[in-house]
């Protein structure tokens, strides 16, 4: 397993439309997905999408504790890598009903910054597992947020682009304004 490199904000390869993935059984994908992996934990994220290692293909990871509610990133990055870990290959998402959250966003292409984004708080998803099975879930909270950002990043959006008022755009190290010492 390598830990690759991350496409950062600007990099041409996170605005691009990533491309479904053929056969799920393919050695290359299995070794991507491994890598993946490894640097979505060294970096201390919670999800990673193929495109932030400049692969445009449509396969995302991420960790959702169950136990993790919304509003989403705290001040700190320590993620509960027990949580289990999903594999998720050509997904699609639907939204269960009208209702949004609001919760701190960050992204490992977007080092350094937290984002409030408003997001449905119910959602369904599908995809492929690297097993070849189908996966259906039904998500709320963190676990729904999470994989609407990852989703996102398929689609060349990142979560800047979700958010309808930039003053809520922040260093990381400004989130102690923003939340209570008893949260997250
Ligand atoms: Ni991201």
């Amino acid at each position: 397993m390598t830990i690759r490199k991350i496409a950062r904000m600007g990099h041409p390869v996170l605005s691009l439309r990533a491309a479904p993935i053929a056969d799920p059984a393919q050695p290359e994908l299995r070794r991507l997905v491994e890598d993946m992996i490894e640097t979505m934990v060294d970096a201390s994220g919670a999800g990673l999408a193929a495109p932030q290692v400049h692969e445009s293909l449509r396969v995302v990871v991420f960790q959702a504790p169950a136990s993790r509610s919304d509003p989403g990133l705290a001040q700190s990055e320590a993620f509960d890598h027990t949580a289990p870990l999903t594999v998720l290959i050509n997904p699609f998402i639907e939204v269960m009903d009208q209702s949004r959250e609001g919760g701190w966003e960050g992204c490992l292409s977007v080092p350094g910054l937290r984002g409030w984004v408003e997001r449905p708080a119910h959602i369904r998803y599908r995809g492929i597992g690297l097993d070849g099975k189908p996966i259906e879930r039904i998500a709320r909270g963190f676990h729904a947020r999470v994989v609407q950002h990852e989703c996102d990043h398929l689609d060349g959006i990142l979560y800047p682009q979700r958010m309808n008022d930039l003053t809520k755009l922040i260093f990381e190290s400004e989130i102690k304004h923003w939340i209570q010492p008893d949260e997250g």
